[in-house]
């Protein structure tokens, strides 16, 4: 399809965390597939472009999941009643273990993947298992559903069930490297590898340091968990004692920041030193609130983040979070905010609405470059959203009708057109 067209509607943004701009039946100008801004008035410049008029419907960017497990996504919403430790041992371990079969691979990610496509998601950053094959099949599968994805082979090699651990006789980081390779050849327009240790419990230093040479020789981007829960940190002192914090020891392999994009899911419990360090590195955080709630990991200080100047999104973390939807991402992100204000922290404002959609969208869009907003230069990734079945008696601002939008979560039966780089999803 071309890519060069004029969407006419309701449109919103967030260009900064505390500013959604609503604009009514305006214009958004995407000129080979990046946007050109918002407009009341089409610009003489842009008067040739065809115009795809949506009506009283609302335009906003695509959202943005920093973090989701692929082969979690077959048993959401089950096996809830676990800490991570035990829900990785009796839930998610067993599951992953089934992706060693390429053909339950391609059923179980033909659904994630044609899930994703129907979602509000535009881009992702997701995990597969250790298995290189199975995860190649993944890309495949994301590859055609028209979003952007980062998609992971996980990397472990210790205190994993014997099918999920990785054979160093075949040498250590030589199935990522072929992953890697293998994926470049195959020439995928939408979808690159990103290097995945799973979480330093599960990776040995061997491990993190073959990683830590691939990710440079490669020059990738860098996925993984950090400081989620109590005891996987205490296991992570005991694991590697010389770390002065569970993300150094990311950081001592060339795994945290410092010139790759790096995100790390949780950050629940990072204290003054570990932030400081992700600070300095420019890691990103993928905030997970529903995962966070799920296996009663806690509710990360998101509002001390932000106040710190850190890079943060936010995650669904399938299948520790229930839902692949961003718009539940966003009213989890706000409502666990609160119990975090009104419990742990008077200090600690809850977010607002327009502060959880710029985290969704610009906030975690910028781990893919300028991406989630609708400001000049960005990509063009969109939404077009009717909310017109949900119906009211009572006439409703169209701000008030977005943020309904999402507390409803109409985006699983209201979307009605997707756009990633200009591109028509659907
Ligand atoms: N830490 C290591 N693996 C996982 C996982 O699959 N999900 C979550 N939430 N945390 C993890
Ligand atoms: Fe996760």
């Amino acid at each position: 399809m071309n890519r060069s067209f004029i969407l006419k509607g309701n449109i919103f943004h967030t260009p900064e965390p505390d500013r959604l701009a609503v604009r009514e039946n305006a214009h958004v100008v995407c000129e080979d597939g990046v946007c050109r801004g918002v407009f009341d008035i089409i610009p003489e410049r842009y008067g040739v472009l065809p115009v795809i008029d949506c009506g009283d419907k609302m335009i906003l960017p695509g959202m943005v999941d920093l973090h989701i497990h692929a082969p979690q996504f077959a048993y959401r919403g089950t096996g809830m009643d676990y800490e991570l430790i035990e829900w990785l041992d009796n839930i998610a371990f067993p599951e992953e273990a089934l992706y060693a079969d390429a053909d339950y691979a391609l059923r179980a990610y033909t659904q994630f993947a044609d899930r994703m496509r129907a979602s509000a998601t535009t881009r992702a950053a997701i995990f597969g298992t250790v298995h290189a094959a199975s995860t190649l099949i993944l890309m495949d599968r994301m590859e055609n559903s028209g979003l952007v994805s980062y998609v992971g082979k996980v990397n472990m090699d210790r205190d994993a069930p014997p099918a999920l651990i990785e054979d160093p006789a075949e040498g250590v980081g030589a199935d990522t490297r072929w992953f890697i390779e293998e994926s470049e050849r195959r020439g995928y327009r939408h979808t690159k590898p990103i290097i995945t240790p799973r979480f330093v419990p599960s990776c040995t230093d061997a491990l993190m340091e073959a990683l830590g040479e691939i990710r440079a020789e490669y020059d990738l981007p860098v996925q993984s968990h950090l400081s989620e829960n109590p005891i996987e940190i205490e296991l992570v002192r005991q694991l590697v004692p010389r770390a002065a914090f569970y993300g150094d020891a990311y950081d001592r392999f060339g795994l945290f920041g410092r010139g790759s994009n790096t995100v790390m899911a949780h950050c629940v419990y990072s204290a003054p030193p570990e932030v400081e360090r992700m600070k300095r590195n420019g890691v990103w955080v993928a905030h997970c609130p529903s995962s966070n709630m799920n296996i009663a990991s806690g509710v990360a200080p998101v509002r001390r983040y932000m106040d710190e100047g850190l890079r943060i999104g936010l995650g669904t973390d399938v299948a520790g979070g229930t839902s692949e939807s961003m718009f539940r991402a966003v009213t989890d992100a706000i409502q666990v905010s609160k119990l975090y204000w009104r419990y742990i922290d008077l200090d600690a404002k809850p977010l607002t609405f327009p502060e959880a959609l710029y985290l969704a969208t610009k906030g975690g869009g910028s781990f893919f470059g300028k991406v989630g907003s609708f400001e000049e230069g960005y990509a063009f990734d969109a939404l077009v959203l009717d909310d017109s079945a949900e119906s009211t008696p009572r006439p409703l601002p169209v701000r008030s009708r977005l943020e309904r939008a999402f507390y409803l979560g109409l985006d699983r039966d209201g979307l009605v057109m997707k756009f990633v780089d200009g591109e028509r999803v659907f």
